[in-house]
């Protein structure tokens, strides 16, 4: 059975109690900019702003031979993939496709039916088998969305297969809902996760528990 540890908090302040080189791969989406209270969107660069002061430390903390898979989106993935080749080589930027559009539409831009995921090393590391880079996934609906940019359980499950190794430690440092927890949690590897707000940090400890509840027994 795999192990999952959740810091309430800050993942910077999370990640300068993290040793150099300790974790294995990190599976992320970080926050976009948007406020989902207000529907306000930052400008490009302010609206990064924690993902320039998490960069250095995830590149610290992620082993020599580690992976990244970052989460973008069309408006901010030209900020971003330059900002995360300051520290990584950006093997692949995948494409999430959503099989429809989100609705998210405007007369003026094309309707969104896909998000990027930047994919990077810090050194060498080779695919556990051959992958796609375009990933057909719904996204999570209903009762099952509990996050407003939640991510599907079986996109993240693919990232973490694709370079998977015995032993092994993720970490979601913007967990959010703990998409990445469950999906390593049935991968069965370690994670370690961090989120700011203490009700989603309630609804990872929440999901992590129904994934650990005995199956009843057959009849
Ligand atoms: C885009 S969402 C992640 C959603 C997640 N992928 C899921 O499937 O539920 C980003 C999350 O990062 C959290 N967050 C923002 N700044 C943070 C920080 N400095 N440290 C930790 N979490 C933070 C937000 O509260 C939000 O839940």
């Amino acid at each position: 059975m795999s192990n999952w540890t959740l810091y309430e908090g800050d993942c910077l302040e999370v990640m300068r109690g993290m040793q150099d080189n300790s974790v294995d791969v990190i599976v992320t989406d970080p926050p976009y900019g948007v406020n989902y209270d207000t529907g306000e969107t930052f400008m490009p660069g302010e609206f990064a702003n924690v993902l320039p002061l998490a960069l250095p430390e995830l590149y610290r903390i992620l082993r020599p031979d580690g992976a990244i898979f970052v989460f973008s989106s069309s408006r901010n993935l030209a900020d971003w993939a330059l900002r995360f080749q300051i520290y990584f080589k950006l093997q692949n930027i995948l494409v999430w496709d959503k099989e429809k559009d989100s609705g998210c539409w405007s007369p003026s831009s094309f309707a969104f039916q896909y998000e990027p995921i930047l994919f990077g090393l810090k050194g060498k590391r080779k695919l556990t088998a051959r992958f796609s880079d375009v990933i057909r996934c719904k996204p999570p609906r209903g009762r099952e969305r509990v996050h407003p940019t939640q991510k599907p359980v079986d996109l993240c499950r693919i990232l973490i297969r694709s370079v998977a190794r015995p032993g092994m430690l993720v970490y979601d440092p913007f967990a959010g809902s703990g998409t990445t927890l469950v999906a390593a949690y049935k991968e069965g590897v370690d994670s370690i996760g961090s989120e700011l707000n203490p009700e989603y940090c309630n609804i990872i400890r929440q999901r992590m528990a129904a994934l650990q509840q005995p199956l009843p027994l057959a009849e």
